[in-house]
């Protein structure tokens, strides 16, 4: 962590934005309260044009993510309770399973995904639910429900979906998941665009 509020965007939006999702996380409402107050807000970033630079919305070929899919740091709060990103997934490829370790929203930008959402049931990962997400869907993740999914690119353009979580969620260790075998890998994201304070 910081110490220090970092906003990587410059936008009265996005700032109004993060100071209203703030103020609704600092009541300490049960996360599916918080979520709801936030979603008209969320509708209205993921509606908005011209706010997220192109640099944001571009893949990065050595990703912590793999695959070429760029993890872009918008915002996020010194103390690492709250986080604001763009994730680029490229035509064709998909983000490992993984977790988030904290709930949030995520809504898709630009282009077109399928979402797959996965449970544990003793031990062992089961596919739960898959969809498919065009500009302006969005859906709230609040663990352990909804924590474990994978996200992967079907539009023939790259997509951008925005993120917004209530932790530090490319510097935070997390898990990877081989939904075949059911292995758990400790995985940290990282961003293109800003280091985690440990990092050597
Ligand atoms: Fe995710």
């Amino acid at each position: 962590m910081s110490g220090t509020d970092e906003f990587l965007v410059e936008s009265s939006l996005v700032h109004g934005f993060v100071a209203d999702v703030r103020e609704i996380v600092t009541q300490g409402l049960p996360a599916a309260a918080a979520c709801d107050l936030i979603r008209p807000r969320f509708a209205e970033l993921l509606g908005a044009e011209r706010w997220l630079p192109d640099r944001f919305q571009e893949p990065a070929a050595a990703s912590g993510m793999g695959g070429g899919i760029g993890q872009w740091l918008l915002y996020r709060a010194g103390d690492g309770s709250l986080s604001l990103f763009s994730l680029v997934v490229p035509p064709g490829a998909q983000t490992p399973v993984h977790d988030h370790l904290a709930w949030g929203l995520v809504g898709l930008y630009r282009g077109t995904q399928d979402e797959e959402i996965y449970a544990k049931h003793d031990g062992r990962l089961e596919l739960e639910q898959r969809r498919a997400l065009v500009p302006g869907d969005f859906y709230a993740l609040i663990p352990p429900r909804d924590d474990i999914h994978r996200v992967r690119t079907t539009s023939v353009e790259t997509s951008v979906s925005i993120h917004l979580l209530t932790n530090d969620t490319g510097c935070v260790w997390r898990h990877a998941y081989d939904p075949a075998s059911g292995a758990v890998t400790p995985f940290r994201s990282g961003y293109v665009n800003v280091d985690c304070v440990d990092d050597p």
